[in-house]
């Protein structure tokens, strides 16, 4: 069924943006500019998302700084992805007591996809008492109303709105990078796989209106950016809930004729979505990086069955196969979880023979981490830890040796690359595809598309020379 996204209306924008006003008259009246450190867990959805608060930081009048000491507002952007993400959040929390006992007006407030979950709000209630405030996925754009409460009365605050989901437009941005850009197509997910928090915490999916992303991305490019990455947990379903007839090939095509020197890229796919006509639109415009990530998370059908993800392996094959064929220089990349509830030796293996067949470029690899309140977690999971730590094991050592080997394929090759910074001697640079290229430069070639040599490599990493 079609539902029309939540979009807040631009009066309660307005408002939250005079709010900021009032916050910077406030520390202006007190004679000194105020400090804030906003920390940031999890994926780019996250780091959008901490541009954007940081963006009403600033407009509230407040230094952007990069450590929480003496910091008048911390804010710890949090993910809930795996138990091992949430614990380090918890375990940075806990360890700004100190901070705060030697900063007392510090104001802290967590956020993020972990806030999404009720129990964990109560634990920060009960037992965080140092925390200011509270706000979960669906409340970011409220922040500065939140934060000119904590400031006036002192009071801690928990703004936690369990709808489904809404869009703001028009929310101040600090970027992190004047040369690469995060721009969100959509937010939240409605494809419920087993054993993922996500489409718990970030509502459901919700297109942005074309015309205000291609607004965003022509401002990107006129004010220099080189690297756009069009964000959402599943760009493919992209406009299905506009009813415009405007698909995310549709969108990709548009802003791929934009005049300016770039790459356009997105994150991320979902295999059962994913169209040949996308393959296809890649493989046409320029400006689109041949690169593809294209979660598979398990080679097996029973597997993939239960982890509710709607493909066979067959059909994902397919899907690579037809992307390497059309584009043989295409990189492809992917998710992968080990250790799934019930998962057999044999239907492991599957995993490790879909991995030789497709030859991913690189993998980000992960164990199951059972999360509360999805259906993964209350399966049955009666395989022992040391043998999901093995597979695991074998599974990186595979991917690890085809990763080196393709590396190893582009020695005497020469690349273009886009140059983003400085590794100690060396400049670091971008492949079309993604891969991180090292080479000897001057600072001034930061910021400039490059064609480089490379002549060695490691699994991670290549290194070059400048033609
Ligand atoms: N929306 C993206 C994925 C976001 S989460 C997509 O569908 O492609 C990033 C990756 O984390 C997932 O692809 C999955 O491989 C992994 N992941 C998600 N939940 C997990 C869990 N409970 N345990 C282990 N890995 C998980
Ligand atoms: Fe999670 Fe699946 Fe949605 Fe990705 S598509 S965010 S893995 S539910
Ligand atoms: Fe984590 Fe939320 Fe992203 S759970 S991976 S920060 S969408």
């Amino acid at each position: 069924m079609e539902r029309k996204p939540v979009v807040i209306p631009q009066e309660a924008l307005e408002k939250e943006a005079a709010v900021c006003e009032q916050i910077k008259a406030l520390w202006a009246s007190r004679g000194r500019t105020p400090r804030a450190f906003v920390d940031t867990y999890g994926c780019q959805q996250n780091e959008a998302d901490s541009e954007r608060i940081r963006g009403m930081l600033r407009a509230s009048g407040y230094e952007i700084v990069d450590t929480e000491e003496g910091a008048d507002c911390i804010v710890i952007n949090t993910c809930a992805i795996r138990e091992h993400a949430e614990t380090r959040v918890y375990g940075n929390v806990g360890a700004l007591v100190h901070t705060k006992a030697r900063h007392p007006e510090q104001k802290i407030f967590l956020c993020g996809c972990m806030m999404g979950q009720p129990q964990v709000v109560e634990r920060i209630k009960n037992s965080y008492r140092h925390v200011d405030g509270v706000f979960n996925p669906h409340e970011l754009w409220r922040f500065p109303e939140l934060l000119q409460s904590v400031l006036r009365t002192n009071r801690r605050i928990f703004a936690v709105d369990d709808s489904a989901g809404n869009i703001a437009e028009g929310i101040p941005v600090v970027r992190s990078s004047d040369l690469k850009a995060w721009v969100s197509i959509m937010y939240g997910c409605n494809n419920f796989c087993s054993y993922c928090i996500v489409p718990y915490v970030r509502g459901r999916e919700r297109s942005r209106r074309p015309e205000e992303i291609l607004e965003e991305v022509k401002g990107l490019i006129s004010a220099g950016y080189k690297d756009i990455t069009l964000l959402g947990q599943n760009v493919n379903s992209y406009g299905k809930d506009l009813g415009l007839g405007v698909d995310f090939a549709d969108l990709m095509a548009e802003i791929a004729q934009l005049p300016g020197e770039f790459w356009l890229r997105f994150m991320t796919s979902h295999p059962k979505d994913a169209s040949k006509k996308l393959f296809d639109t890649i493989a046409k415009y320029p400006r689109i990086a041949k690169q593809f990530h294209l979660p598979f998370q398990s080679g097996n059908d029973r597997v993939l069955k239960a982890m509710n993800r709607h493909y066979t392996r067959e059909e994902y094959l397919k899907l690579a196969h037809y992307g390497r064929q059309i584009m043989p220089e295409l990189v492809l990349t992917s998710d992968v979880i080990v250790g799934f509830p019930g998962e057999t030796e044999e239907e492991f293996e599957d995993t490790i023979s879909l991995i030789e067949d497709v030859r991913y470029d690189a993998l980000f690899t992960f164990i199951f981490s059972p999360r509360a309140g999805t259906p993964a977690a209350k399966m049955d999971d009666p395989t022992p830890k040391e043998e999901k730590n093995r597979h695991f094991d074998r599974l990186c050592a595979v991917q690890n040796r085809i990763s080196l080997e393709i590396h190893q394929g582009y020695v005497g090759k020469t690349v273009r690359v886009l140059c983003d910074g400085r590794d100690k001697d060396l400049l670091t640079a971008r492949t079309e595809g993604g891969r991180l290229v090292r080479f000897a430069g001057d600072d001034s070639l930061i910021g400039q598309f490059l064609d480089v040599t490379i002549t060695g490599c490691t699994t991670w990493s290549l290194v070059g020379e400048l033609r």
